[in-house]
Formats: structure tokens, C-alpha cells, sequence
């Protein structure tokens, strides 16, 4: 298989925040990966713009020390890294005041590319849109790029957009959300749509259940103040989860370009109904001999957020009315392990009787780690005894597969970062699509309030006992948590 890279044109890009944590760890790098496998060259334009007072030699430095830190490069890569500094400035600048803005404007060159990066509280998004417009960056040739977390509920995510509305268009906004940028999050599509043989058999007629767990082992050290205001349902759910939700569920978009993906996605998450209290199980990380429980990491002894939740959603549509989907989510749990798995029903009848047992195909879906699909077949277990059956996988870890070229594959930040400039939204999210995805999550937190305060769950468990009872009551099973 041959890399095939194509080079995107010249840009400057501006990164607001560009002293912060994520400039640091996740962006900084990715654009330095970029550069190093030669998508950027030295005729682009890095420029990092926050408050601290910097001169361009010591933003250089910082930027040095973070690839050093995140990037992965080594004293071999001392060169790439020396044409990478020269590509970068810095300004500082007040979000809201004046100081900086000029000096930025005139660091923009006309006539190509300029995106501008909000890697900042959603405080000041629409500062930094006002005075983009202000000082003339706000033309038809910009993007900008915003973080989540986009609001916290419905009425505040409204306001984000109208701010950036007032002076951008929707074309140019590409609202982050980085699962979408992962290569196995991509294969969803691939699988589903590529292939002839998965599509008649996706829906409520043929799929027994479907779950998706994305599980953690981290807690949420050094982030406890956000997290413990946001919880696993604001963190994960509204966005990540939601979003491998609608590439599951989806119907097939006609085309895959922007606005017909996200036409269909959108469609999913009108479909879904509310969520009763009795279909949500929250969980809190308790402590171990090591390590400290979630409360001590949040500062907060009375905290009555969620570090874990399970939930089961149904969606009110003809492909899947009567097929649950069980979705789950947390810090601290037995390992790091993302996938999906869907269920199929049992054959309509067996030929081999009761003995044979119960037998089910389940494909999987590996997002992280050990990215791949499995397939679970039933075959005659070998040797003499009769027709017994027996389950196995059909295998396929991408690594295997594709060989050095699935070691080669970019991050979901240098994905995302380079369809920015090449002006490619399909996999952002539309401003009605974050709106909806809150709509329907409001209520469900709304219900949290009336509610008893999360079940705690130990360290390197699968979440509370509550959870599995969730999914046991309807006569189903968790799959196991394993990386
Ligand atoms: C972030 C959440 O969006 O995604 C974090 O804020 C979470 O809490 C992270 O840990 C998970 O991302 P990944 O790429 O490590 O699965």
C-alpha cells in the first residue's frame, strides 16, 4: 500500500490559546507531524496569540519543549524541528481589549487560507469572532475552529452559535470533535458503506442490540475542576458517544460530502427518544490503597458528578424501532478499551437441536486500542461427539492487516487540522447538530437532579453493579471491558 499525501497550499494559521494545554499537547505536535511527512511547507504560517507576554524566540521555545514532550521527535528529527520553529510567531493579545490585534493583522497574508484556532473557554469565542471582524480577518478566505466543550446545555450552545453566526457563515466554522478524526472512527463509514455485505442485515429486523463502550483507565487528575462540572454525560456522551451513535445508526447519505453525512447524523439524533431515569446508571471512581477516589480528585467531598455512565437509547425510526443501543462510558475502569459491538439475533431456527446451544454472530467494531473488526461465527467444534457448535472470530486487527502503513496513520488532530485548510467539514459538527445533540441530552441531566448521587464502583471494575443490571433485565450482557 502506498502513502498518498497530498500537499495542502500555503496557510497561515492562528492559534488562540497558543500558550494553553491542548495548543501544547495535541496541536503544536500534530502540525509538526504534518510538516515532518511533508502535507505543509515552509511557506505556511504558525501564530501563536494568547495573553502571556512572549516574543516570538521564547514562543518558539515553548513550542520546542512541547514537541519535545508530545511529539514524539528525538535529537534524529533536530532538523525538521529547526524548519518547524521557522514557520512560527507569536503575538500577544487580549481577547478583549486591543492590544495585539493590529500586530496580528498584519502578520495575515491576503489572498490564501487564514484559519484561526479558538483553543479557549467558550468565554471567548465571540470576543475573538467580534474582533476578527473588527480587525478585518473575518473575510471569505478564513475558517475558524472551536473546541468542545460547545455549552453546556442547549440555551448556552445557542448563544455560541449565534456569536460566531454574527460574523461567520457556517461553511467556515468547524466545530472539533476529535473522535470523529480517528481512522477507526472514519472505518464506521468504510465498513458500513464500502461493503455489500453488512447493510441488509443492519437494522431492527436482524440486530438484536448494539453497544458501545468507550472505557478509560485514566481518573480525571489535573482536569478535576472542569470535569467535575461537566461529568461523564456532558464529557463523553453529548459528543464522542453521540457521534459513533450516528455513524452507526445513520442511513446511508447519499454522498459522502458535508452536508449529507451530517444531514443523516442529524436525522439519528431527532430519532432518539427521551431517556427515562430508570434506562441511566451513573458511577463514581472510588479510591485504593494508591490511588485517590474521585471526590479527592475533584477537590469536591460532596461531588454528585458522574465518572461513569450506562445508558439505554432507542431510536424512533423504521431501521431501528425495537433495537435497544447500550452506551457506556468512564475513568478508572479495567482497561482502556473503545469498541463497538453489534449483536445480531439469533438464527430463526436451529437444525441441531437443543444441545447445540444458543449461538449468535457479533461484530465488532475496535476503535482503541488494537484497532480492528472481529466477526464471531459459529462452526461445528471439531472432532467427534456430534453437531456441536462452537463460536469463533474471524480476526482482523488493522495492524496485521495493513502492516506498516497502519503504524504511519496520522492522529485525529492532524486529520482534522489539515481538512480545516483543505476546507473539508464533513467530519465536523453542524451548529443544528451540536444543538440537537443537546436537546435531547438536557432532560437526561435534568433528571440527575431528582436523582439519588451516583453509585460508586471500584477502581478497575467494569462501572457499579447497577450498570450490569441495566442490561441484565432485558435478558442481555455486557461484553467484557478488555484492551
Ligand atoms: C476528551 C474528554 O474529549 O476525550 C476526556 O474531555 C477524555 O475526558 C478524552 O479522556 C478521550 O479521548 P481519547 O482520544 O483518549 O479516547
Amino acid at each position: 500500500m502506498v502513502s498518498r499525501i497530498i500537499p495542502v497550499d500555503p496557510f497561515d494559521l492562528v492559534i488562540f490559546g497558543g500558550t494553553g494545554d491542548l495548543a501544547r499537547r495535541k496541536i503544536l505536535p500534530a502540525l509538526y507531524r504534518r510538516f515532518r511527512a511533508g502535507q505543509m511547507d515552509e511557506q505556511s504560517r504558525i501564530i501563536g496569540a494568547a495573553r502571556t507576554e512572549l516574543d516570538a524566540r521564547g514562543y518558539r521555545e515553548m513550542v520546542g519543549e512541547a514537541i519535545g514532550e508530545f511529539g514524539g521527535g528525538g535529537a534524529e528529527d533536530a532538523r525538521g524541528l529547526q524548519e518547524f520553529l521557522d514557520l512560527i510567531d507569536y503575538v500577544t493579545l487580549d481577547a478583549r481589549g486591543e492590544t495585539g490585534w493590529p500586530e496580528l493583522r498584519a502578520l495575515i497574508r491576503e489572498g490564501r487560507v487564514s484559519a484561526y484556532y479558538f483553543s479557549v473557554a467558550p468565554r471567548f469565542f465571540g470576543d475573538l469572532a467580534q474582533q476578527l471582524h473588527k480587525y478585518g480577518m473575518a473575510d471569505g478566505n478564513c475558517r475558524i475552529v472551536v473546541e468542545k466543550p460547545f455549552g453546556r446545555d442547549l440555551e448556552s450552545a445557542k448563544l455560541l452559535n449565534a456569536a460566531l453566526a454574527r460574523h461567520f457563515d457556517e461553511s467556515q466554522i468547524y466545530r472539533i470533535d476529535h473522535y470523529l478524526g480517528k481512522e477507526t472512527v472514519q472505518n464506521l463509514m468504510a465498513v458500513r458503506f464500502g461493503n455489500m455485505l453488512f447493510e441488509p442485515l443492519w437494522n431492527s429486523q436482524f440486530v438484536d442490540h448494539i453497544q458501545i463502550t468507550v472505557a478509560e483507565s485514566e481518573g480525571v487528575a489535573g482536569r478535576g475542576e472542569y470535569y467535575d462540572r461537566a461529568g461523564a454525560m456532558r464529557d463523553m456522551v453529548q459528543n464522542h458517544l453521540m457521534q459513533l451513535l450516528c455513524l452507526i445508526a445513520m442511513e446511508p447519505p447519499a454522498k459522502f460530502d458535508p452536508d449529507s453525512v451530517r444531514d443523516e447524523k442529524l436525522k439519528v439524533i431527532r430519532a432518539l427518544d427521551p431517556v427515562r431515569p430508570g434506562n441511566v446508571v451513573r458511577g463514581q471512581y472510588e479510591a485504593t490503597e494508591t490511588r485517590p477516589s474521585y471526590r479527592k480528585q475533584v477537590e469536591n467531598r460532596d461531588s454528585a458528578t458522574e465518572s461513569f455512565i450506562a445508558l439505554k437509547v432507542l431510536i424512533s425510526n423504521w431501521r431501528w424501532a425495537g433495537t435497544p443501543f447500550y452506551l457506556r462510558t468512564g475513568k478508572r475502569l479495567r482497561d482502556r478499551a473503545s469498541e463497538i459491538a453489534v449483536v445480531f439475533k439469533d438464527a430463526p431456527h436451529s437444525i441441531f437441536g437443543e444441545e447445540a446451544g444458543r449461538h449468535r454472530n457479533i461484530l465488532t467494531i475496535k476503535l482503541q486500542p488494537n484497532e480492528g473488526i472481529e466477526l464471531g461465527v459459529t462452526i461445528k467444534e471439531p472432532g467427534p461427539g456430534g453437531m456441536r457448535l462452537v463460536d469463533v472470530p474471524l480476526d482482523m486487527s488493522f495492524a496485521e492487516a495493513l502492516g506498516p502503513e497502519a503504524d504511519a496513520v496520522p492522529d485525529a488532530y492532524e486529520r482534522l487540522i489539515m481538512d480545516v485548510i483543505r476546507g473539508n467539514q464533513t467530519l465536523f459538527m453542524r451548529g443544528d447538530e451540536v444543538e440537537a445533540a443537546w436537546a435531547w441530552t438536557d432532560p437526561i441531566i435534568a433528571g440527575f437532579e431528582d436523582d439519588a448521587p451516583p453509585h460508586p464502583y471500584a477502581t478497575g471494575s467494569s462501572g457499579p453493579d447497577e450498570a450490569l443490571a441495566l442490561i441484565h433485565r432485558d435478558g442481555r450482557r455486557w461484553r467484557e471491558i478488555k484492551a
